[in-house]
């Protein structure tokens, strides 16, 4: 996004079709997905952590009411979280990494399906991520974390005009004690890195045995919590190829990996490949198995809309049955956390292409991403394949939804931050009250809760006080300022 032409769009207002007219549109006709499944309309909410689990991981109250909201809605598709695979402590972020998670997860589908009125396919989304640690107090980093070497010494020596000290911990303390402009001139890239937004993992640090050995344990991990999904009753699977995490690292032009898992176009989809094919070989027949990828990775040396569209073929030529583009989302161009916090992907250029604000270039928020979801399907349909394709970016109104479809810029639109803001929207437009709607402001207040992994909610109802409603019984966030659910909405 271009800096410069920073300007703020106000969001359209919205001629919102009658009952009639949403029944004869695009959007609210069905979509077969592919086995036996259909959904009944084209409308979709995407994957959003919402930080309601527990510290395990597991199904709260919380976690279901977020979810009863959406599918009062009663959208074609709802995609549950971004979910864990792998059984190991990662906060209030919800697993599915063992068998004890199943019947939590049940309720969550039983929830959704009673709420809708049995009209909502309920997919999971699986996510692997790799470690990050919190930014280091530049003292502890050179104490503990830095390991010193020849390099540093003479490149030390270089920017003194002097011998640099020989022994390791006199070498520590006078890197320690250079301003931090210097600094650039001694350490190396990822040093810089890790000291001025903490160490993380990268798929392409194959000095690491269990980075090396990714290939080999993803697939697994991905099909085990498939077969957990679908024993909990999910309609499906969403693999999480997209943002910051292990599968999108491995399709990025940054991925150099030198194992056949890295460098070419073949070479990065690879992994992605095994990982469906393990999954679609664990399942049933009737199991749905869909991926979100980038149509473009928003980064300098990233993935760009060519790549995508070759992933996209090659995954929907193996099966794939639904293919998700989203944009950007990078650890790369995240902004330096304070010390003591983690970097958040969504921080940078690339995190503004995932969740575009109102605050943009002269091209805007809405809807900003569906050309790459249109090059994305466009490369599908070349390849002779119907995979449908789902489109996402900015889309808070109906008529964009509908022209989105009628262009072919995607078969089925996802709306996050619309649905968050008003989880009865696509209903209410399709009894013809759109004039109903609370339409997102496209601000980001609640991306900026989602950052500190703080509940997430909306800045237009989590204040909001209801006439007749039991105050007793309204949810509150833990500081007991918020309301955690929007306020219900009586058809
Ligand atoms: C609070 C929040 C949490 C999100 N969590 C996820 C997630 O778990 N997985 C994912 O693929 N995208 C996630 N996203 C991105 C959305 O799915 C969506 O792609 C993005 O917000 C752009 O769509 P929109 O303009 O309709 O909001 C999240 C977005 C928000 C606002
Ligand atoms: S907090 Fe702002 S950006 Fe987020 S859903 Fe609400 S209105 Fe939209």
């Amino acid at each position: 996004m271009s800096q410069l032409l920073r300007v703020v769009h106000p969001v359209p207002a919205e001629p919102w079709p009658t009952a009639d007219e949403a029944a004869a549109s695009l959007l609210f006709s069905p979509l077969p997905l592919g086995r036996g499944l259909t959904l009944a309309s084209r409308t979709w909410v995407p994957a959003m952590v919402p930080w309601r689990a527990t510290a395990e991981g597991e199904v709260t109250d919380a976690v279901l009411a977020w979810y009863a909201r959406y599918a009062d809605g009663r959208p074609g598709a709802l995609v549950v979280e971004a979910t864990g695979i792998r059984d190991v402590p990662s906060g209030p972020l919800l697993r599915i990494s063992h068998d004890r998670y199943v019947d939590g997860l049940r309720r969550l589908v039983d929830t959704v399906r009673a709420r809708s009125h049995g009209e909502t396919r309920v997919f999971i989304q699986l996510i692997d991520f790799l470690a990050i640690r919190r930014r280091p107090e530049p003292a502890s980093y050179f104490a503990r974390f830095l390991r010193v070497d020849e390099g540093h010494r003479r490149r030390l020596a270089d920017l003194l005009g002097r011998a640099a000290p020989a022994a390791d911990d006199a070498l520590r303390a006078a890197l320690a004690a250079l301003p931090d402009t210097a600094l650039d001139a001694v350490l190396t890239a990822r040093e810089l890195d890790d000291l001025r937004r903490g160490y993380r993992e990268r798929v392409t640090d194959l000095h690491l045995p269990h980075i090396r050995a990714l290939p080999t344990a993803l697939p697994p991990l991905f099909a085990d919590a498939a077969a957990r999904a679908e024993a909990a009753g999910f309609d499906g699977v969403e693999l999480h190829y997209a943002h910051a995490y292990t599968m999108a690292s491995f399709l990025s032009a940054l991925n150099d990996r030198d194992d056949g898992y890295g460098r070419s176009r073949d070479g990065r989809v690879r992994l992605p490949r095994e990982v469906f094919a393990a999954v679609r070989a664990r399942v049933g027949g009737g199991f749905v198995v869909g991926c979100r990828l980038l149509g473009d990775e928003a980064i300098a040396g990233g993935s760009a809309v060519d790549d995508a569209a070759f992933f996209a073929a090659a995954l929907a030529a193996d099966g794939m049955d639904f293919v998700s583009v989203s944009k950007g989302g990078k650890f790369e161009d995240a902004k330096a956390p304070k010390v003591g916090e983690a970097a958040y992907p969504y921080t940078g250029p690339s995190g503004h292409e995932c969740m575009p604000t109102v605050r943009s270039d002269a091209r805007g928020p809405f809807g900003r991403n569906l050309p790459l979801s249109r090059a994305v399907r466009a490369a599908i349909r070349a390849a002779g394949l119907a995979t449908p394709v789902v489109g996402a970016g900015g889309i808070t109104g109906y008529r964009l939804a509908e022209a989105a479809l009628a262009r072919g810029d995607c078969d089925v639109v996802a709306a996050a931050r619309q649905s968050l803001a008003d989880p009865d929207w696509w209903r209410k437009v399709r009894l013809g009250r759109g004039a109903e709607v609370r339409r997102c402001k496209l601000t980001n207040y609640c991306e900026g809760l989602d950052q500190h992994h703080k509940q997430v909610t909306c800045q237009l109802w989590d204040r909001a006080v209801v006439e007749g409603e039991d105050a007793a019984s309204v949810a509150r966030s833990a500081d007991g300022r918020r309301r955690l659910e929007a306020p219900r909405w009586e058809e």
